[in-house]
């Protein structure tokens, strides 16, 4: 048993790349939300979530929503993975779009940024990143947001960068010493 507990929902693999570096990090386990049982949640100390973003929707809200009567004494986080380059941008927009981010009470709440491949993407994902295209090219003016993915639809990135797991490696060592 571990009492750290990372539950990811991950589409393309950006959020889970993160959630398992992390879980090697501070000797976690990292599950996938699929397989997140009721036990999992029980026996676990300190339960961190994390979604990509779409459409400005956290995808992982809903597992939380789910779980969210187990979960009072439990030392929640959150981390989101997206498009946008940094949290100072990303993180502000996310909690409007996701106002219901605060009714779960999580202790801290991180982003990252993820990858961005039309080619690999299911066939939903890219009419629908088709139609954005074409609605996002008669537009004047673009959020930073909308201009982080009306570029990445022609350009494929991978933005991850591991480093910026450490603020939140700092603090779950402190949370499993106190
Ligand atoms: C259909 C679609 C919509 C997206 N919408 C957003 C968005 O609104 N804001 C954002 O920052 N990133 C957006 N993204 C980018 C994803 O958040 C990014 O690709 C992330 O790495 C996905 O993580 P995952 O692979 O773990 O699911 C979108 C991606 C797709 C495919």
């Amino acid at each position: 048993m571990s009492s750290i507990l990372i539950i990811y929902r991950s589409q393309y693999g950006a959020t889970k790349s993160y959630a398992h570096y992390l879980a090697d990090c501070v000797g976690a386990v990292a599950k996938s939300y699929k397989d997140v049982k009721k036990k999992d949640i029980l026996d676990a100390k300190i339960i961190i979530f994390g979604g990509g973003v779409y459409i400005s929707r956290l995808s992982i809200l809903k597992t939380v929503k789910r779980f969210q009567k187990h979960l009072e004494s439990k030392k929640r986080y959150l981390f989101a993975v997206g498009l946008t380059d940094t949290a100072f941008e990303a993180i502000p927009r996310i909690e409007a779009a996701n106002s219901d981010i605060f009714s779960y009470h999580f202790k801290e709440v991180y982003y990252y940024p993820g990858t961005f491949d039309v080619s690999h993407m299911n066939w939903f994902h890219r009419t629908l990143l088709n139609m954005i295209h074409k609605m996002m090219a008669k537009k004047e003016h673009l959020t930073d947001e909308e201009r982080a993915l009306y570029d990445a639809i022609n350009h494929p990135q991978d933005k991850r960068d591991m480093q910026l797991l450490n603020p939140l490696i700092e603090s779950l060592e402190h949370d499993i010493y106190q």
